[in-house]
């Protein structure tokens, strides 16, 4: 099977039934990573696979850690997949800042790899634009939504702004080259 067809039916089963909201926001994310596939090249099938999967650890019956990058980086893994594809949902929009906060960065450092490409920065800015019911929504307007999301003492909250400088990074980086490609007003 292709592999997006695969990533896509995968997330639907993991996710459609029992998280109905995460999965309508999972299907956002993977359709504004098709139109960044447009011109990303070689990487294109692997942005929109990982767009696809990047939250396919809050499936419950995945939950390990209870921590859904390493959850579903180790379910990916443990299925023999592409360890890019692993990386990227390992460390997605700053993942490695929440791990701090759940004493879980070393083993998410340990076992994963954050590549730092481009091809990371556009899954980033694809799920960082998306809100929880797949609206599209700016980088300013997510964040915002969050903070009002969780309450100052959950580990998210603690980890936002510790997280920060690197997301809003990725997000400076990706508009620059979306600016650069062409697709400004299309994505
Ligand atoms: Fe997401």
């Amino acid at each position: 099977m292709h592999l997006v067809e695969w990533a896509k039916s995968m997330a639907r089963e993991r996710l459609a039934e029992s998280l109905p909201r995460r999965w309508r926001h999972v299907q956002q994310v993977a359709r504004r990573s098709e139109t960044l596939a447009t011109r990303l090249g070689d990487d294109a099938e692997l942005l929109v696979v990982s767009a696809w999967l990047h939250d396919i650890g809050y499936a419950p019956e995945l939950a390990e850690v209870g921590f859904h990058p390493l959850d579903g980086a180790r379910f990916l893994r443990a299925g023999e997949h592409d360890e890019r594809l692993c990386g990227l949902v390992a460390f997605h929009s700053s993942a490695l800042a929440e791990a701090e906060a759940l004493d879980l960065a070393d083993q998410l450092a340990a076992e994963f790899d954050d590549e730092r490409t481009l091809t990371r920065d556009l899954l980033w800015f694809a799920d960082m634009t998306t809100g929880p019911d797949g609206q599209c929504m700016s980088f300013e307007e997510r964040m915002a939504d969050v903070r009002d999301r969780y309450g100052p003492e959950h580990y998210v909250i603690r980890a936002l702004e510790a997280g920060m400088a690197e997301r809003a990074a990725a997000v400076a980086r990706t508009e620059a080259w979306i600016e650069s490609v062409g697709l400004a007003g299309q994505v």
